[in-house]
């Protein structure tokens, strides 16, 4: 789908295809917009009629279609309900260009030209989002529900600053992308080495890429993260990733770190069968990171950024980790492994000690699909956030308002931290019953000594059993929207 930006056209009766215009809502009816007002007389009244015959007030999200009106050379008209026209910012223009594909995207028509006065950009950026499919699995004809739509032309006041500003978002978009991508890929495409290779088209952007293998691993000591992939066919690695963008290479970078679990089972604490196939999602927060910094190579963001992702498989075999081993780390405390099962934490432990131990970041954000209490939490929403720092939490906060991706942070405390103590290691990897997500988050601040930090849980947003306005069912991609925002909003030169 190829999207233009051109001015704004006096006549709309010449344009061909489908057609989109718009209108506000004001007491209890709808006030057109100047192009559709002209297309309204063009059609001899046909808008307003359409308009009435469906009760369209132009609230926010009302959608009006209107098939081949007399007088105007369109194939179809889509009147488009903005509501309250204060209330239209940036978010709210990019689920409403998500609602406009998903009405137009197998309609028959290649072409949609959509005239929008306001935010242009924003517009068509949902539009690119929701039009997002994962579907190179299917071979069949009838399987292919391809959509239809080829070109979006968006009629605007100011075609060249729409247009520059767009192109930045569509790096932002192809680093979602990716990362639905990643996320949606099955355990048997996606595990450790593949995964890999994948990240190492990175380098073509810009970006320096470092791998730790096992090897390397075990001599600084990882038994941490070794020990949940010590079951698996599939060697387990450390990759970091840097994109020095700013003016000063050598200035602190901020930093993000991942769980790439590419498939949990559980390990020898095995999941239940029913469900486990979603499991291949347990790398959600990796893709986060891997896409973010995609995103900032691609729109060049004048920061320095380092990425860790602990990639590795979780699985049961005859040299798995057992339940009560007790492992060392990186950072020299040891672990009871009371349950193989709550491995997330146990990948992270090694990867945030090393990045803070090698790279002396301003920060550490980790993003993970840590626990499913997360999502007995919070739903599907909003991720949790766990922190050492209120800065950083106001900063993610206002990030995540920006770009629809909302954070909700969560307590930490000593009460909550003694819950992990063990009775032969320094601490064990679960706490009880209740609270999970904050004890798995007390796990991972232990391991960041004194850097600022924020934990990001990502179990219930990293995937959505229904499509939202800017992304069809499955992989949202969520993380690197925010991740961005947030580096854009406080870390560029
Ligand atoms: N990857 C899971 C967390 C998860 C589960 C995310 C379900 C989304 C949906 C994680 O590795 C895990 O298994 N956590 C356990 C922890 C428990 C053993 C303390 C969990 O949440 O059940
Ligand atoms: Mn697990
Ligand atoms: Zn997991």
């Amino acid at each position: 789908m190829k999207i233009n930006f051109e001015k704004i056209s006096s006549d709309q009766g010449e344009i061909e295809g489908a057609l989109v215009l718009f209108a506000h809502n004001e007491d209890d009816g709808f006030v057109f917009s100047p192009a559709a007002a002209n297309a309204d007389e063009q059609t001899d009244g046909a808008l307003s009629r359409a308009a009435g015959a469906s009760d369209f007030k132009g609230k926010f999200g009302q959608i009006v279609e209107l098939l081949a009106p007399n007088g105007i050379k369109a194939s179809r008209v889509l009147l488009v309900g903005v509501g309250d026209p204060e209330k239209v910012d940036e978010k709210q223009a990019e689920r409403l260009g998500g609602k406009i594909i998903v009405k137009l995207n197998y309609s028959g028509d290649a072409n949609i030209t959509v005239v929008a006065r306001k935010h242009a950009t924003h517009k068509a950026y949902g539009m690119l989002l929701r039009h997002y499919k994962f579907d190179k699995y299917y071979t069949t004809e009838k399987n292919i529900k391809k959509s239809t739509v080829e070109t979006v032309t968006y009629q605007t006041e100011d075609p060249d600053g729409s247009r520059s500003d767009f192109e930045e978002l569509e790096k932002v978009a192809d680093g979602v992308f990716w990362a639905r991508n990643l996320v949606t890929e099955p355990g048997n495409v996606i595990y450790p080495e593949s995964y890999l290779e994948q990240i190492k088209e990175l380098e073509s952007l810009g970006i320096e890429i470092d791998v730790l293998n096992e090897d390397r691993m075990e001599e600084l000591g990882m038994e941490s993260l070794l020990g949940v992939g010590q079951g698996s066919a599939s060697e387990s690695l450390m990759v970091i990733m840097k994109w020095m963008g700013a003016a000063d290479k050598d200035a602190q970078p901020v930093a993000f770190v991942g769980k790439g679990v590419t498939f949990d089972t559980g390990g020898i604490s095995l999941k239940p069968g029913a469900g486990m196939e979603d499991m291949k999602f347990d790398m959600g927060g990796s893709a986060a990171v891997v896409g973010a910094m995609k995103a900032l190579a691609g729109r060049k963001a004048k920061a320095n950024v380092i990425g860790v992702v602990g990639l590795v498989e979780n699985m049961p075999s005859g040299t798995a980790q057992r339940p009560g081993d007790v492992v060392s780390s990186m950072s020299g405390q040891t672990i009871e492994v009371i349950n193989t099962d709550a491995e997330g934490r146990l990948v992270l432990a090694d990867c945030l000690w090393y990045c803070q131990d090698t790279y002396n970041p301003k920060f550490m954000i980790d993003l993970a699909t840590l626990t499913g209490a997360m999502m007995i939490a919070l739903g599907q929403d909003y991720a949790g956030i766990f922190s050492n720092n209120d800065e950083l939490c106001e900063q993610l906060d206002a990030a995540g308002q920006a770009v629809d991706e909302p954070v909700w942070r969560m307590p930490l405390g000593d009460g909550y931290d003694k819950l992990i103590n063990s009775d032969i290691a320094d601490m064990k990897n679960i706490g009880g019953k209740y609270a999970g997500s904050i004890t798995a988050a007390q796990f991972l601040q232990r391991f960041v000594n004194d850097t600022p930090w924020v934990h990001i849980d990502i179990a219930g947003t990293a995937w959505k059993q229904k499509p939202s306005d800017v992304a069809e069912k499955g992989a949202t991609g969520y993380g690197v929207r925010l991740l961005d925002q947030l580096v854009r909003d406080n870390y560029e030169d």
